[in-house]
């Protein structure tokens, strides 16, 4: 402002105050009193305009600090089979991020290490689904930022029209799970990029300018590499496990030290056992019949060991083939059962075809 209009101001204030003073003196407090009710106002205003640009109080970490993730556990179990050193040492972690939740410091993050098809990102999806039912996690495959210059895709460009796929989503909501899906297939830089969130501090994003709060978040990043040389750890010695486990990921996957200290656990989860291949093969195959509006009341331990066996030729992919290969299976009972209107069955196996054919054994109505 020019400093010979704040004169000019000035001395209009003066005269107006100096006439008030004379036709009616009474009014004068009241002018003060209202002139500092402004002046307060504006300085509270500034006040919350920068705390908002530096992006505090866009979390509760008090509601934060009374959710129980502990309850939740056994229902992670039930549905991710053949993990539960897994779920449990994640669940744990989780819920004493949750009541030391504060700015600053995210509520857990976990690097899961495994062959393919055990459960890794089924796993974060139900954390997810277990702390916060109604909201998708936000799942960004990493393979696809293998260039420095992806960073901007993530957190955004500056003068861009679209805010990044990661910041974006927590400017929508800033209570998430976040799944970094194959974390060793992109660009080191992008990863240096990411140690801030990861740490749950703050992070402009480019595009809109807005600060994005990392403290009300969950981070799972999963990886193929170094799984071999980390089952070695474990089966040595489990007690030295947390220790040496990220000097074998700098040397297997690559990772820097840096990056792998931002990890609250680093997780091993390993190939199913096939006892829990069956397991899984007896859940599939009783969602696959529930989705048609008919219950399995019974399932024949020859028809589950037949499931492992097909697993077997799947082998590479974990249980990820498992469910296709069922449904293959299933169709043509599935069929038979839906012409005969049956809302229960029993399903077995029958040997008589040299065991690759399945049965409808029995049914009610
Ligand atoms: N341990 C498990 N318990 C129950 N279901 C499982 C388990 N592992 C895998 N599945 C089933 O197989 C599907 C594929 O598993 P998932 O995507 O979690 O594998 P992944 O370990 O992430 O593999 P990749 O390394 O290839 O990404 C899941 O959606 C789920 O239906
Ligand atoms: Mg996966």
């Amino acid at each position: 402002m020019h400093p010979l209009f704040i004169m000019m101001a000035v001395v209009a204030l003066g005269g107006a105050l100096l006439s008030v003073k004379q036709r009616a003196p009474e009014a004068l407090p009241w002018i003060f009193a209202i002139a500092a009710l402004g002046m307060i106002y504006r300085f509270w205003s500034v006040q919350r305009d920068d705390a908002a640009a530096r992006g505090e109080g866009l979390i509760d970490h008090e509601v934060l600090r009374k959710m129980r993730l502990r309850d939740y556990g056994s229902w992670i179990k039930e549905n991710v089979r053949g993990q539960d050193a897994a779920v449990d040492l994640i669940v744990h972690s989780i819920q004493r991020g949750l009541e030391l939740a504060r700015p600053g410091r995210s509520l857990g993050s976990f690097l899961l290490v495994g062959p393919t098809g055990t459960g890794k990102t089924f796993l974060a999806q139900m954390t997810a689904m277990a702390l916060w039912p109604e909201k998708e996690p936000v799942i960004l495959r990493m393979n696809q930022f293998k260039d420095p210059y992806d960073l901007q895709a993530l957190l955004g460009a500056t003068g861009g029209a679209e805010t990044g796929s990661l910041t974006g989503a927590l400017l929508e909501d800033p209570y998430r799970v976040v799944l970094l899906d194959e974390i060793d297939k992109c660009h080191p830089d992008v990863l240096h990029g990411l140690f801030e969130a990861l740490d749950g501090g703050h992070i402009r994003d480019k595009a809109s300018s807005k600060m994005v709060d990392f403290s009300g978040c969950v981070f799972f990043a999963t990886c193929n590499s170094g799984a071999e040389r980390l089952r070695a750890l474990k089966a040595a010695d489990s007690a030295t496990f947390a220790a040496r486990a990220r000097d074998a990921l700098i040397k297997d996957a690559g990772f820097e030290k840096a990056f792998l200290a931002r990890f609250s656990e680093i997780v091993l989860m390993d190939a199913l056992a096939p006892i829990h291949i069956a397991e899984i093969a007896c859940l599939q195959i009783a969602k696959q019949w529930r989705e048609q509006g008919i219950e399995v009341s019974y399932l024949s331990p020859e028809l589950l060991a037949r499931a492992v066996a097909l697993n077997a030729e799947f082998g590479e992919y974990g249980v990820r083939q498992l469910a296709r290969c069922l449904r293959r299976l299933m169709d043509p009972l599935l069929d038979e059962a839906r012409k005969k209107g049956s809302s229960a069955v029993s399903l077995g196996f029958d040997p008589s075809t040299g065991g690759a054919t399945l049965m409808l054994a029995a049914e009610r109505r």
